[in-house]
């Protein structure tokens, strides 16, 4: 069977045979890796994520947004019609395969067409509008891993459905920058305006004869841009393409009045609320489905330059009518959560330090064990900050593990203690021990606590 070029060169173990009189054999056990771009996140990392995942879900709320599920997998054909046939997304990077129905499915590349299939589905048009919704979850692209950039990577995103005023491209906008203000992260917001199905196609015309004129300059890749896909040209990378690229007419002197009007009511909001940003004429995202406004997040360094993109959204009022459905206008964004965990990581790593404990419960032999965890229980559930060990059985070592937890006292229980109906209670600072009756431990801990604190 030909090997999936996916599967990392798996380790190989080298084992004997344990079967009693028999020639040792040497066995070759590999272990299974992850897949090629797919990470686990371990905990370590966790800290980050919940910072970040805390954060976005109190924004939420407060504005108002409520939180939606979608399954991981979907019909091809929804991410076909929707993100568009000839983007990089779905020509080259979706996973797609038959079921064993035979229906040809994908995991999500994205979750936008998700979110407006689940509002057609649902009926959600009968909700008083517009309808906000957020989510999260993993998505699925099969690009070439690098930094920042993996097969499954985490989303997090907010969608107003139903509305067709600026207010809202704006209201969306404040949401991501007041996510990354929370964060600690410096960013800043790119922005464009793709216009209309109308005005858009007489740029698109003004764009190829542009291109036309300089064709011999331009990639392989940009002269069929040309023909399949003229906005993607303002995407190219290639350094042959830049002269060519910074020459090319301006998208927006090409709105039409009521798509100029949207954008710059749009921009009047922004200006309201002292929110920068920078106007990118380039900016055309690499999903079909949007109009009008487009924006991406972007990280900033100390020296002020832009970074990758942590996030990226805009408005999409025809994709709703391109599934079948009603006319909906809706907008919306979605942040990348591995490339914003990082970010955290790096300008708060102080995140990942331990939450300091209040008690350590540490005991010595069998019956005190027994003890011990009912006592560890007691103090769970009067809401101590408590720890154990339970599977250590020497005491020097747990009191090793309390003090690298930080915690203020140990409570000790060995054989005698459980015959005298008594705890043993060691002050970690400063090294004193007193004995305290067992069932007034949890009174007495909480009294010692108090005082501290106070
Ligand atoms: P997108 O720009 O394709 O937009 O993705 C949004 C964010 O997801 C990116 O800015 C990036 O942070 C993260 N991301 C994308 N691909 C990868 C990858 N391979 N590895 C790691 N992170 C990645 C959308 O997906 C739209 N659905 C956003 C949207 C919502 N538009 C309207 N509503």
């Amino acid at each position: 069977m030909k090997k999936s070029k996916l599967i990392k060169k798996p380790k190989v173990k080298e084992v004997k045979s344990e079967k009693a009189g028999a020639e040792p054999v040497k066995k070759v056990i590999a272990t299974p890796q992850a897949l090629r771009g797919m990470k686990d996140i371990l905990p370590a990392d966790q800290p980050f994520w919940l910072f970040l995942t805390d954060k976005a879900r109190a924004l939420a709320k407060s504005y108002s947004f409520e939180k939606i599920e979608t399954p991981v997998l979907e019909e091809a054909g929804l991410f076909i019609r929707s993100v568009g046939k000839e983007t990089d997304i779905v020509e080259k990077e979706m996973y797609v395969f038959e079921d064993l129905d035979g229906a040809k499915i994908a995991l999500r590349p994205e979750a936008t067409a998700s979110i407006v299939r689940a509002y057609l589905n649902h009926g959600m048009w009968n909700l008083p509008q517009p309808v906000r919704l957020w989510y999260q979850g993993p998505m699925f692209r099969h690009e070439r891993p690098q930094s920042g950039r993996y097969r499954q990577f985490f989303q997090l995103g907010f969608e107003i459905l139903g509305d067709a005023n600026p207010v809202s491209d704006a209201l969306l906008i404040l949401v991501a920058s007041n996510l990354y203000k929370e964060l600690g992260i410096n960013t800043s917001i790119q922005l464009n305006s793709i216009g209309c199905p109308t005005c858009r196609e007489v740029y698109k015309n003004e764009l190829v004869n542009h291109y036309k004129a300089h064709r011999s300059k331009v990639c392989e890749s940009c002269k069929k841009r040309m023909q399949r896909n003229p906005l993607r040209l303002l995407d190219c990378k290639e350094e042959q393409c830049q002269a060519v690229k910074k020459e090319i007419p301006q998208i927006l002197d090409f709105l039409c009045d009521p798509c100029r009007k949207h954008f710059m009511s749009v921009l009047e909001y922004l200006e309201e609320l002292g929110l920068p940003y920078f106007l990118n004429n380039t900016l055309v995202r690499g999903l079909d489905y949007y109009n009008r406004t487009v924006f991406e997040i972007y990280s900033v360094g100390n020296d002020g330059a832009a970074q990758s993109a942590l996030g990226g959204g805009g408005r999409y009022d025809y994709l709703a009518e391109t599934l079948g459905g009603r006319t909906t206008p809706a907008c919306g964004f979605a942040i990348g959560l591995e490339r914003t965990a990082n970010k955290i990581k790096e300008v708060n790593p102080a995140l990942a330090e331990k939450e300091k404990i209040d008690i350590f419960i540490a005991q010595l032999g069998d019956l005190a064990r027994r003890k011990a965890m009912v006592l560890f229980e007691s103090f769970r559930r009067a809401g101590v900050k408590v720890a154990e060990d339970f599977c250590r059985t020497g005491l020097r070592a747990q009191l090793e593990i309390a003090d690298k937890l930080g915690a203020r006292y140990t409570l000790i229980v060995g054989q005698k203690e459980v015959q005298d109906g008594t705890v043993i209670i060691r002050d970690m600072e400063s090294g004193v021990q007193e004995i305290i009756d067992f069932n007034k431990a949890v009174a007495d801990l909480q009294k010692k606590l108090f005082l501290n604190a106070a």
